[in-house]
């Protein structure tokens, strides 16, 4: 059974490289940001305002929802309730709901123990902040992806030009960093890398070649 982990800030590639390299390897794909955007899409409708605390019991909601994120390729969706908000979880707004429900710890508790059941089930590629510290820590493949900073606020605003919601480069940089920069300082399982990554800097590649090189580590150099 194999299971791979990558984490890394966002607009690194990760859920491009994440869907193409679990296609190739024919295992199952799992988003974890969308489970906690789902959270965080739950949160902003039950009226939490940001900034969310402990006291606002997102945990709760958390532990009550029934969230499924299914699928893989080109077909990744996230369920809430049995509603498909695949669409709205991927809202500015949020992104900022999802980083910061992702700092409760019951949140995280929740979310990482149901992740971690799932890779134990079937493998799979994980991506997400904390895939190989937390979930599966185990993992034989980990992977920590970066790019420099300006290349992932243009891979964003371009993400966001497509879908026919652009927003200013500099203001989409701004909220990349905030967002990346909470993720990084929390106090529960933050985004961070140590020496049982694998580094790969995603700047001057094609998401094609991240996926033959991260294929290659997790086969080996003989597969073809
Ligand atoms: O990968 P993403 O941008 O969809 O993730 C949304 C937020 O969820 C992100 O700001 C950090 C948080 N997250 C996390 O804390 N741990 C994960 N494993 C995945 C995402």
């Amino acid at each position: 059974m194999i299971v791979v982990a990558i984490d890394g800030p966002s607009g690194v590639g990760k859920s491009t490289v994440g869907k193409a390299l679990a296609a190739s390897l024919g295992v199952p794909y799992l988003d974890t940001g969308a489970m906690y955007r789902a959270v965080g899409l739950l949160a902003r409708r039950k009226g939490l305002a940001l900034p969310i605390t402990e006291a606002d019991d997102a945990g709760a909601l958390a532990e009550q929802a029934e969230i499924l994120v299914t699928g893989s390729g080109g077909d990744v969706r996230t369920f809430l309730d049995g509603e498909d908000v695949s669409a709205e979880i991927r809202e500015p707004e949020i992104s900022r709901y999802a980083s910061a429900v992702a700092a409760i710890p019951r949140v995280r508790r929740r979310l990482a123990a149901r992740q971690r059941e799932l890779a134990l089930a079937g493998g799979g590629v994980l991506e997400g902040r904390d895939i190989g510290t937390r979930v599966v820590p185990e993992a034989a493949a980990k992977f920590f992806l970066t790019a420099r900073p300006e290349v992932r606020a243009r891979r964003r605003y371009e993400e966001l030009v497509r879908k026919g919601t652009p927003q200013e480069l500099v203001a989409v940089r701004a909220e990349m960093e905030a967002r990346d920069a909470a993720d990084s300082s929390r106090a529960d399982s933050p985004l961070s890398c140590d020496g049982t990554y694998v580094v790969v800097d995603t700047s001057d590649l094609s998401a094609g070649e991240v996926v033959e090189r991260l294929r290659q580590l997790v086969l080996g150099p003989g597969a073809g």
